[in-house]
C-alpha cells in the first residue's frame, strides 16, 4: 500500500512542481509595479525566457518601476495599459516630446503599428518663423515647441499641404514620419499624450480566445512559432481530470489490496479450517444413520458381503471415496465395533487402511474406511486363471513388505500394541497402486508393549492363519508372535499362488503346499513357480523362506516382525534354511499326509476348545 501512496505522492509532486514551474517562469503578473498592466504572451520581460514572448514584443521595467516598451530603433515608450483582447497597447513618450523619436521609429522591423495614423510627411527646421508665409495654418504645418529652440522653430509638414504655398527657402528638412493621433481628441500626439499601438492579428492567430494560452516554441528556428497550451481553466480541469484518474487508479489498487487482503484471509481462514478438519479427520468422526444413508446413496453401490456385515462404496464429498461397513446389529455385544473404532481409529499408516468414521446410531452400527478400488490381496494371489489379477514377483514382494510393516507397526509402532489376530490375503487390500493395506480389526486386541501373553476366551482368527498357540496354549501363550505365524502363511500362499488349506475340499490326500515347499528347499531344488526370470526365482525363495520362518510352531522360534522386514528387504541369498516347522508336531495317530494331519490337528484342537 505504502509503495502506491510514494508513487501517487510522487505524481502529485511532479504534476505540482511542473505547473509551478510554468507560472514562474512565464509569470502572468507585472513584476515592475502592481498597478502596471499584466504581462502575458505576447509580451514579455526582457529578463524572462524566450519563448514566454513574441519577438519584439520585449517590455522591461523603468527605474522608477514604471513598464516600458522599446521599439526599433531605440524608441522607448511607456505602457499605461494593454488591452490583450483587441490587440491593443496604450503607450506615451516618457519625456513627453514623442516628435523626437518618430524620427527614430520603423515600424518594418516591428509587429505593431498607430491604431490611429495621421500621415504627416515631414518635420522642418526654420531660422524664420515669418518664412513659412501665410501665417499659421495647423492645416499646412504644426510647431513642435518640445523641439524648437530661440531663433528656430520645428514644424511638422501635413502631406496634404499645398506646398506651392510655403517659402520653405529658411528652413531645412529634418526627416519624414507619420504620426500617431487620437481620434476622439482629433489630437496629433506629438508631445507625452497617450496614444495606441496595435499588433497583428496574424500571431497566434491559430490559438482561439478562451482556455486556451498562446506561446512562443521551444525551437532554434529564426522564424518564430507558436503553440497554443491550455489556459488556466483547462488546465485546472486537466490537473483535475489527472488527478482523478491516479486517485481512481490509487482507489482501485487500494480496493484491489484489500480485495487480495480478504482473500488471503479468507484462504488463510479456509486452509485452518481444512487443515482443522483434516485433523479432526485423523480420529474417525461419529455419522448418523441418515448420514451413512446419504453417503451410501441409499446403500447403491455393495462392494461385498461377509459374516460381519455388507460393504457399500460411499461418498464423503466429490475426491473422496469410502467403503463403508455395516455391521449386522444382531450379532455380538458390540464388541467387533468397539475394538475395529478403538484400534485403528486413532492410527495412520501407509499400510494400515484408515478409518473415516463410524456410526453408532441405537442398534446401527457401521464404519466408514477409506476406499480402496483394487479390493483384496485374496482377488488377486487366487486368480491364477485371470491374467488381469496376476501379480509380478517383483510385485509381490513389494506387497509382502508392505504388510510386513504394517503389522510391524501395529506390534511396536502404537501407544498400545495392537494384535490382529486375523492376517490374511481378504485383509490386505490394494490400493490403486498396490500399495497393502491392512484391513478388519474386528478380532484385534490390544495389550501393553511388556505384555507377553493375552488372555483369549474365545478363538480368534480364520482357519489356515490361526496360530497353534491360539488353538491350544500346549504350544505357548498366545502374543504378538501369533500374527507373525499368520504372515507367514499369507506369505506362502503368496509364493504359491494358491490356498495352503482348501477348506472347501474335503480330499486330504492333497498336498500340503508349505510343507511341499519346506522339502522342495530343504532338498535344495529351485522353485518353479510361474518363475519367468532368475530374479523370480530369488524373491519367490527368499519370500517362502521367510514365510517358513514365520510358521515355526513354538512362538519363541518365530521372528518379530522388526526380523522379518530385515530379512524381506534383505538379500534372500544371506538367509538360511529355517528348521522344519513340521517336524516337532504332535505325532499324528492316522495314515493320513502330513498335511492332511495339520488340518486335522487344527479342527480338532478347535473341537475340543469348543466343547470347553
Ligand atoms: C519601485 O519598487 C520597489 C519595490 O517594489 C520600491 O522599493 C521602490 O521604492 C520603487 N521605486 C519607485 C521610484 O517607486
Ligand atoms: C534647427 O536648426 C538650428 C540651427 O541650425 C539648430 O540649432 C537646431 O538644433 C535645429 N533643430 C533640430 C530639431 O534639428
Ligand atoms: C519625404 O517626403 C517628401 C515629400 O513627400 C519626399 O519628396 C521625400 O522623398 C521624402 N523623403 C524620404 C527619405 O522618404
Ligand atoms: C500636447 O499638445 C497639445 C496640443 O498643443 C496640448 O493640448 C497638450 O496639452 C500637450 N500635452 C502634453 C502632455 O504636453
Ligand atoms: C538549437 O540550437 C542548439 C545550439 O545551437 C543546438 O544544440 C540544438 O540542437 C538546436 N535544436 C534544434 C531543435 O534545432
Amino acid at each position: 500500500m505504502d509503495r502506491y501512496l510514494s508513487l501517487f505522492l510522487f505524481l502529485f509532486m511532479t504534476l505540482f512542481a511542473e505547473m509551478r514551474g510554468r507560472r514562474d517562469e512565464c509569470m502572468t503578473s507585472n513584476p515592475c509595479s502592481d498597478q502596471g498592466p499584466l504581462i502575458q504572451f505576447p509580451f514579455r520581460l526582457k529578463d524572462q525566457p524566450r519563448h514566454c514572448g513574441y519577438p519584439g514584443f520585449e517590455l522591461s521595467c523603468t527605474e522608477n518601476n514604471q513598464t516600458m516598451l522599446e521599439l526599433p530603433v531605440s524608441v522607448k515608450l511607456l505602457v499605461k495599459n494593454i488591452k490583450y483582447k483587441s490587440r491593443e497597447i496604450i503607450v506615451q513618450d516618457p519625456d513627453n516630446c514623442l516628435a523626437r523619436q518618430l524620427r527614430n521609429l520603423n515600424f518594418a522591423a516591428s509587429p505593431f503599428y498607430f491604431k490611429f495614423e495621421l500621415d504627416f510627411t515631414f518635420f522642418i527646421n526654420c531660422s524664420s518663423y515669418e518664412t513659412l508665409g501665410h501665417g499659421y495654418s495647423p492645416y499646412l504645418y504644426y510647431p513642435i515647441p518640445c523641439l524648437s529652440v530661440p531663433g528656430n522653430s520645428v514644424h511638422a509638414v501635413w502631406s496634404s499641404s499645398p506646398f506651392n504655398l510655403l517659402d520653405l527657402s529658411s528652413c531645412r528638412r529634418l526627416y519624414n514620419s507619420s504620426v500617431p493621433g487620437n481620434r476622439d481628441s482629433g489630437d496629433f500626439m506629438f508631445n507625452g499624450s497617450a496614444f495606441s499601438l496595435k499588433w497583428s492579428k496574424s500571431i497566434c492567430r491559430s490559438c482561439p480566445e478562451g482556455g486556451k494560452i498562446c506561446r512562443l516554441k521551444k525551437s532554434n528556428s529564426t522564424e518564430p512559432e507558436t503553440e497554443c497550451i491550455k489556459g488556466v481553466l483547462k488546465k485546472i480541469i486537466v490537473t483535475g481530470a489527472i488527478f482523478g484518474f491516479f486517485l481512481l487508479v490509487l482507489v482501485i489498487v487500494a480496493l484491489y489490496r484489500v480485495y487480495k487482503s480478504n482473500k488471503l484471509e479468507r484462504e488463510y481462514r479456509i486452509n485452518v479450517k481444512k487443515f482443522l478438519q483434516d485433523y479432526e479427520a485423523l480420529k474417525p468422526s461419529r455419522y448418523s444413520y441418515s448420514d451413512i444413508k446419504r453417503i451410501t446413496n441409499q446403500f447403491k453401490d455393495k462392494l461385498g458381503q461377509g459374516g460381519y456385515g455388507i460393504v457399500y462404496k460411499g461418498k464423503l464429498s466429490d475426491e473422496v471415496f469410502v467403503a463403508v461397513k455395516i455391521l449386522n446389529n444382531s450379532q455380538g455385544n458390540g464388541e467387533e465395533f468397539i475394538n475395529e473404532v478403538a484400534t485403528i481409529g486413532t492410527i495412520h499408516h501407509v499400510n494400515v487402511v484408515r478409518l473415516v468414521g463410524f456410526c453408532a446410531d441405537g442398534f446401527k452400527r457401521a464404519l466408514i474406511y477409506e476406499y480402496l478400488p483394487n479390493e483384496s490381496l485374496e482377488k488377486f494371489i487366487f486368480s491364477k486363471a485371470d491374467k488381469n489379477y496376476s501379480l509380478s514377483w517383483k510385485k509381490l514382494q513389494e506387497i509382502a513388505i508392505g504388510i510386513s510393516k504394517g503389522i510391524e507397526y501395529l506390534h511396536q509402532g502404537c501407544d498400545q500394541r495392537i494384535l490382529h489376530f486375523d492376517i490374511k490375503p481378504h485383509n490386505i487390500l490394494l490400493d490403486h497402486n498396490f500399495n497393502p493395506k491392512i484391513s478388519d480389526f474386528g478380532l484385534a486386541k490390544l495389550c501393553s508393549k511388556e505384555q507377553s501373553a493375552v488372555s483369549m476366551t474365545v478363538i480368534r482368527g480364520t482357519m489356515g492363519y490361526i496360530a497353534p498357540e491360539v488353538l491350544s496354549r500346549n504350544f505357548g501363550n498366545v502374543s504378538y508372535k501369533s500374527d507373525v505365524y499368520s504372515f507367514g502363511m499369507l506369505l506362502l500362499e503368496m509364493v504359491g499362488g494358491r490356498k495352503n488349506i482348501d477348506v472347501s475340499v474335503e480330499s486330504t490326500s492333497q498336498v500340503y503346499f508349505p510343507e511341499w515347499i519346506y522339502n522342495h528347499l530343504d532338498h535344495g531344488e529351485e522353485l518353479l513357480i510361474r518363475i519367468e526370470e532368475e530374479e523370480d526365482a530369488k524373491i519367490a525363495k527368499k519370500l517362502a523362506i521367510v514365510g517358513l520362518s514365520c510358521i515355526q510352531w513354538y512362538p519363541v522360534d518365530r521372528p518379530s516382525m522388526k526380523t522379518v522386514v530385515q530379512m524381506l528387504e534383505g538379500e534372500g541369498d544371506k538367509l538360511t534354511m529355517p528348521p522344519n516347522p513340521f517336524a516337532s508336531r504332535v505325532p499324528s495317530k492316522t495314515n493320513l499326509s502330513k498335511a492332511g494331519r495339520a488340518f486335522q490337528q487344527e479342527l480338532a484342537i478347535i473341537s475340543e476348545l469348543e466343547q470347553n
